[in-house]
């Protein structure tokens, strides 16, 4: 340590602000090339820091954890999911996981609602035509989207940001279907006039469009299957800002293609970076860059809370976003 100052491995770069209070307040090392970490990158940060600050671009193994010094005694990850930490591993070293919600819901809930407008809309085939220069004008029959009035939305996934994407969906003039493991309280299903399915089954033959905000951990691996696919409409259309791994990509390209499923709108990719080379193309297919978090309002609040959660840690006082 340097003085009393926390040792803090900072794995990317971070909003401005975040990176002068960190600075300010901790012994910071920062990747100044923002690239991300491989494996042998991130046992280096762990050998030496106090605190480990990873992305969802980390992929925070149990080998990773295992080469880190006894010193390391936090991993303050930047970011709501963390799927790419080994939190088991990490419990058995004792070194706690923190993440930060809430400061997120609403920039990825609007990604979901942009996502579900470009891809009913067709706004994106629409744009490509202007950008093309093939723009020959109006025609009463031309572009024909679908309205999302009157059209049945099932999210799969009801924690904060599946109700935040709820509630704009209401503004829309849909009706909101769930699956969830458990049942919202009583007052969030009469606000949002919500049906609860507790088989997931059950619900997707009856939806217009699902919206999936579950988490991924082991048991929404390819929860969306080919099998499942099959159980949507063909009228209907897929949007995902959870975790790319929680859809079969071959299965979903293949769907798309062969019009099996109207659309479909994913901010996140199973293989990240890298997405499944039948995806980009597709006239029914919107694909974003991982955009869910990406507005300076919640990237700051995620900075705060990556640091609210360290100084916790220094108070030893209970982390205020613990999950492992
Ligand atoms: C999150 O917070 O989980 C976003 O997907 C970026 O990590």
């Amino acid at each position: 340590m340097t003085g009393s100052k926390l040792r803090v491995a900072v794995t990317r770069k971070l909003p401005d602000a975040t990176e002068r209070e960190i600075a300010a307040l901790f012994d910071a090392r920062f990747n100044h090339s923002d690239t991300a970490m491989d494996a042998a990158a991130l046992i280096g940060a762990v050998r030496d820091a106090d605190v480990l600050v990873p992305t969802v671009t980390d992929r925070i193994t149990a080998d990773v954890i295992a080469a880190a010094g006894p010193q390391l005694k936090l991993i303050a990850n930047f970011g709501v999911g963390f799927n790419h930490i080994d939190v088991a591993a990490a419990a058995r070293r004792n070194i706690a996981v923190t993440n930060t919600p809430g400061v997120l819901t609403d920039a990825t809930a609007d990604i979901a609602m942009t996502l579900m407008l470009m891809v009913t809309r067709r706004a994106l085939e629409g744009a490509k035509v202007i950008e093309a220069g093939r723009f020959s004008g109006w025609c009463p029959t031309w572009m024909m989207g679908v309205g999302l009035r009157g059209r049945n939305l099932g999210i799969v996934g009801m924690g904060r940001i599946g109700e935040a994407v709820a509630r704009r969906s209401r503004g829309f003039g849909m009706t909101i279907h769930y699956n969830n493991r458990t049942r919202v309280t009583a007052a969030v299903e009469r606000e949002l006039d919500a049906t609860y399915w507790p088989e997931l089954d059950a619900m997707l033959p009856a939806m217009d469009v699902v919206s999936i905000n579950c988490p991924y951990n082991t048991s929404t691996y390819h929860l969306f299957s080919a099998e499942r696919l099959a159980r949507l409409k063909p009228t209907a259309f897929l949007i995902n800002t959870a975790r790319g791994e929680i859809v079969d990509e071959a299965a979903l390209a293949e769907a798309l293609s062969s019009a099996r499923l109207a659309g479909a709108g994913l901010d996140v990719f199973e293989h990240e970076p890298q997405v499944h080379p039948k995806l980009p193309g597709l006239p029914n297919a919107v694909l974003l860059p991982h955009l869910g978090s990406s507005t300076i309002e919640a990237r700051t609040g995620m900075g705060r809370k990556v640091i609210a959660n360290i100084r916790a840690f220094i108070a030893g006082e209970a982390l205020p976003d613990r999950v492992g």
